[in-house]
């Protein structure tokens, strides 16, 4: 059975979409799990769904972090899998709101997930070792117009893992970076964009659980949209930005008509 290899697993954004199917996939497979999220009620009932504990927290605030991963140490013995999943998308408040819409992607985004990383290191490597998985997105992967903020923060959490992974490595620590396409979830819901190839959160969970069990460094689904985005990554910067303004151009005559 998938999953087998991972006793003791904590989930960030273990209270809604992803990371709730995760959490509920572990949970069936028989691992200890323990859940984050800010919303302690939609948390309690994750949580409750999982068979497993909740932990509420704000990745924000690193304190909190560094407490909260000593809590579950503690409390759930050393984790064998951190899936550092909470993530967050913010619309603009305007055209010249670039920087302060950065700034809360990054806070969540990317420092979120190295609070969180920080704090596991030591004891992970201590217990011998373990698997950190960083949730990011296809959306990091080029320079996609409308989604500034939210697309830098991912692309910079695809360069932070990959610059750590070989010092991890020499830890025994597996560092993984999950890539997801469009999945049905509430950081979606409002986009006014085309969104190919949408998965439900179950089938992502499942995609996501067999790709841990695997040696690959990255899991990107689905390939029929990952592979197309691999392609336009490989073209000249110059190319592209031509391509993305011509895009943009034909979706707003389309929209004005
Ligand atoms: N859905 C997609 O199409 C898609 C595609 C690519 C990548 N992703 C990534 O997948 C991950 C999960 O997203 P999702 O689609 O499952 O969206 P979601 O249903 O909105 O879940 C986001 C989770 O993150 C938690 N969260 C947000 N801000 C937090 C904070 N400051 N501290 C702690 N927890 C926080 C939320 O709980 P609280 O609000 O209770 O804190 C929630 O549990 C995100 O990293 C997202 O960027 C999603």
């Amino acid at each position: 059975m998938a999953g087998k290899g991972f006793r003791n697993v904590w989930i960030t954004g273990g209270s809604s979409g992803i990371g709730r199917a995760l959490a509920l996939y572990y949970g069936r497979v028989g691992a200890r799990v323990a859940v984050s999220g800010r919303n302690e009620e939609r948390l309690e009932e994750a949580a409750r769904a999982c068979g497993g504990a909740a932990y509420p927290l704000d990745v924000t605030d690193a304190a909190a972090v560094e407490r909260t991963v000593a809590a579950i140490w503690e409390r759930e013995g050393p984790l064998d899998l951190a899936i550092l999943n909470a993530g967050a998308a913010f619309k603009r408040a305007g055209r010249d709101d670039t920087a302060a819409n950065l700034k809360k992607h990054l806070e969540v985004n990317l420092l979120g997930v190295a609070y969180a990383l920080d704090a596991l290191r030591p004891r992970m490597r201590e217990a011998g070792g373990g698997t950190i998985a960083l949730v990011g997105s296809l959306a990091g992967y080029a320079g996609l117009p409308r989604t500034s903020g939210y697309g830098t923060s991912k692309a910079a959490l695809g360069y932070y893992a990959e610059a750590l992974w070989a010092e991890l490595e020499r830890e025994k620590i597996r560092l993984k970076l999950i890539s997801p396409g469009f999945v049905k979830t509430p950081i979606v819901a409002a986009n006014e964009f085309p969104m190919p190839f949408m998965l439900e959160p179950d089938e992502a969970a499942r995609i996501i659980a067999r790709g841990l069990e695997r040696p690959a460094f990255e899991i990107a689904f689905p390939r029929r949209l990952a592979w197309p985005l691999r392609l336009l990554r490989a073209l000249p910067a110059s190319w592209r930005v031509r391509l993305f303004a011509a895009a943009e151009r034909r979706a707003a005559r389309g929209r004005s008509r």
